[in-house]
């Protein structure tokens, strides 16, 4: 039921929040530790590579899964479109065990890579929204995202469950293997629910963004550097998903590479600038396309922010930045879409499960 609000998407947009907690309550042990069934936590200590297939948003929310398991867990961490995985199989390690990541469970080019993969014998875990979903059931173990249904095309609150799932079992796997981690999950996952709600609180100024940049634009661009770079591809989705802008996630330092011929006088690009590391480099190409005309649009995280930033993100820790950056700009193609009249929850050509490879 979408309840008082216009549309699923938005609904699910501001459940997010509620997600987190809900996640954090379900992952607990009894200790009221974060922690991951010793079953599945076994197999990723027994595999010397781990594989995630998906499609997707899911598949973006891989790219920032391997990103946190190598850098907590120290485990190599390969991540696979699904329909790409079959023709381009890459050279299995010894011990390989996959991740499957999907919302509904049901998508069929993930599922043909898992019926592939238990072929040959290997483990898998099937991350998923959906209890008894055809890919949980084909896997050896699930982990479940807890985010309720999902009715609105457009992925939202899967995708950062998704994220939260990947962050707890990077923890534990970290933990079993014996390192510390230098900060509390549970209380960062707690920080990071309050500062969406805030963020969900920031409708209007995401609105104004929306129509200051999106209202009549053919295309729109998204840079950033590190994990930065995975969220935009994810806003990117998003935005032509329901708008119909034809919407790019770039890496910044590829932007020289050939895609910065695109720029022309007026063209948005919103640049996400959470990360310290790479701060003067991502602001570094925001320069480049401004000299070109872009309308740049910066959102960039507290502490790390700039003159002419047009929203700041309240501070999460730095490797849980995706959770957060993704709600403005889920927001931003909400209202783009609603503004060019589009329909925000079932957008032409798509399906909310794609069952057919
Ligand atoms: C985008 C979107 C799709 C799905 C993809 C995988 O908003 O929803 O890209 O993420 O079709 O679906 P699942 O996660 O159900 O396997």
């Amino acid at each position: 039921e979408k309840g008082t609000y216009p549309h699923y998407m938005l609904k699910e947009i501001d459940e997010q929040p509620f997600v987190i907690r809900r996640i954090i309550q379900k992952y607990q042990d009894d200790n009221g530790e974060l922690a991951i069934d010793k079953a599945i936590i076994n197999e990723v200590l027994n595999a010397d590579r781990l594989y995630i297939v998906a499609c997707g948003t899911s598949y973006h929310a891989g790219l920032v899964g391997k990103q946190l398991i190598e850098s907590w867990a120290k485990i190599p961490v390969e991540v696979h479109i699904a329909s790409e995985f079959s023709y381009n199989m890459p050279l299995l390690s010894e011990k390989p065990l996959f991740i499957f990541i999907s919302q509904s469970g049901e998508t069929a080019d993930s599922r043909a890579v898992l019926v592939q993969t238990n072929k040959l014998g290997h483990k898998a875990i099937t991350i998923t929204n959906v209890p008894g979903s055809t890919l949980s059931r084909e896997a050896n173990y699930t982990l479940l995202l807890h985010a309720g249904p999902e009715i609105a095309v457009a992925s939202t609150k899967a995708y950062t469950a998704q994220i939260a799932v990947l962050a707890i079992l990077a923890a534990a796997a970290a933990k079993a293997k014996g390192f510390e981690l230098d900060f509390d999950l549970t209380k960062e996952l707690a920080i990071v629910a309050n500062v969406m709600e805030m963020l969900c609180d920031a409708k209007e100024e995401m609105e104004n963004i929306a129509s200051d940049y999106l209202t009549l634009t053919r295309n729109c661009f998204f840079i950033g550097r590190a994990v930065d770079y995975y969220v935009c591809l994810e806003g990117a989705l998003k935005l032509k998903e329901i708008s119909y802008i034809q919407a790019e996630g770039f890496a910044g330092g590829e932007l020289k590479h050939g895609t910065i011929a695109l720029i022309e006088d007026g063209t948005p690009v919103i640049a996400l600038a959470t990360q310290e590391h790479v701060n003067l480099s991502i602001r570094g190409n925001v320069k480049e396309v401004v000299a070109r005309g872009a309308n740049p649009c910066v959102i960039s995280m507290r502490g790390l922010e700039g003159d002419g930033d047009r929203f700041i993100i309240p501070a999460v820790h730095p490797d849980l930045t995706p959770l957060v950056s993704v709600v403005p700009l889920q927001l931003i193609a909400y209202y783009a879409a609603l503004h060019r009249g589009c329909d925000v929850d079932k957008p032409r050509n798509l399906a909310k499960s794609v069952t057919v490879e």
